[in-house]
């Protein structure tokens, strides 16, 4: 049965080898926030995986709210990045820029100078976060973006877009997810406006949708996929009443702009409430383009959600940090090597690169 899972597919006007996708994971390598040889190393041992879509990457100086995250709007990172995509080329896969802009979830000693924490609302996020001049400090409170910085985020994932292309990325994905700034957009925890982005369905999800339609016309529909969290929680964001109809309005709305994807998370197995598969099948009949699926996934599971579910590929996160041979494991059956949480965000080739390769493992 797990066959499907390596058969081949679509994305846009990229042929995928299977339907592996290698989850978007921060791990903070990107010294000085630029993507370096190590990171090109660790991409191209797991192009085996049909799609790798990055680590969030910031688009501007604004959404650079964490220490070692990779940028992606000067010539230098841009550079980076290029070696990393002509790798992951030459291996036969296909890589999707994941853009996060932080917004809220930020710190200033991460960040460089005369740039702002921002967000839709004055309203921090609850809990810490960590910075390396003075380790975990609290969230602070957010500027209230305007509506000429709501203008110039959506012209930043523009342009970011537009350099991820000059990188030789196949696409991007917007970040929609997780609590980072267009999902702050999204919920009524961090949005408390009264103008035209906020206090509706349709006013919140319109900020997402102005940069869904400006990214997709300035780099193509068929290379801009977005990732979105429905009942997620992290970064003190909430399920709210409206959150199924919110999300299949998004859905709806997203297919109408058409985009080439949607990549949904449940993150349950993380502790996060589970995303209701009613939801799921209701955002499914919505949106026409491909469905990504995400969380706790097993060959198993995605096997089945393959077949007799809505997903037509599935993304694996931790367990893409510790295989990278994960497809050939999957395929071959093979045991997974465990993922090494001291290290998902430590600097340097430990818990990086280092882990087997199933002819080396024990
Ligand atoms: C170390 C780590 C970093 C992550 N960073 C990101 C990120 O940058 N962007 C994102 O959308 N999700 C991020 N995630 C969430 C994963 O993409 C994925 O949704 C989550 O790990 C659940 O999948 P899994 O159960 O297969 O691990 C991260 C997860 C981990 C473990």
């Amino acid at each position: 049965m797990s066959e499907i899972l390596f058969s081949e597919t679509r994305i846009g006007s990229r042929n995928i080898k299977n339907r592996i996708v290698m989850a978007p994971m921060t791990r903070s390598r990107a010294l000085n926030n630029v993507p370096n040889e190590l990171m090109a190393e660790y991409y191209g041992q797991r192009s085996g995986m049909g799609l790798i879509i990055t680590e969030g990457t910031a688009p501007s100086p604004n959404g650079l709210g964490y220490a070692r995250i990779p940028g992606i709007w000067l010539q230098t990172q841009i550079a980076g990045w290029k070696r990393i995509t002509e790798l992951v080329h030459e291996n036969g896969s296909v890589i999707f820029l994941q853009i996060m802009h932080t917004g809220r979830v930020g710190h200033p000693e991460n960040m460089p100078q005369g740039s702002d924490v921002l967000g839709p609302s004055a309203v921090a996020a609850k809990g810490e976060i960590f910075t390396d001049t003075s380790g975990l400090m609290p969230l602070p409170v957010p500027r209230e973006m305007n509506l000429s910085d709501i203008r110039r985020a959506r012209d930043e994932f523009v342009r970011a877009a537009e350099n991820a292309m000059e990188a030789g990325f196949d696409g991007v994905e917007l970040h929609g997810a997780n609590g980072y700034l267009l999902d702050q957009f999204l919920q009524p925890d961090s949005n408390r406006r009264i103008d035209i982005y906020g206090g509706s369905v349709e006013n919140r999800c319109r900020f997402v949708l102005e940069v869904a339609s400006s990214v997709s016309e300035a780099v193509g529909k068929d290379r801009t996929g977005i990732r979105l969290s429905p009942y997620g929680v992290s970064n003190d964001v909430s399920a709210f009443p409206e959150t199924e109809e919110q999300y299949v309005y998004l859905a709806s709305e997203i297919n109408r702009i058409g985009l080439v994807y949607i990549h949904l998370v449940n993150h349950s197995s993380m502790g996060a409430p589970e995303v209701p598969m009613e939801t799921v099948e209701k955002i499914r009949k919505a949106f026409r383009g491909k469905l990504i699926l995400c969380g706790g996934y097993d060959a198993e599971r995605a096997a089945y959600d393959l077949m007799e579910g809505p997903a037509d590929l599935i993304a694996f996160g931790r367990p893409a940090i510790a295989n990278p041979d994960l497809a050939l494991r999957l395929e071959s059956g093979a045991a997974l090597n465990i993922p090494d949480r001291s290290t998902f965000y430590t600097p340097g080739e430990k818990g990086y690169t280092d882990y087997p390769f199933l002819n080396h493992a024990e």
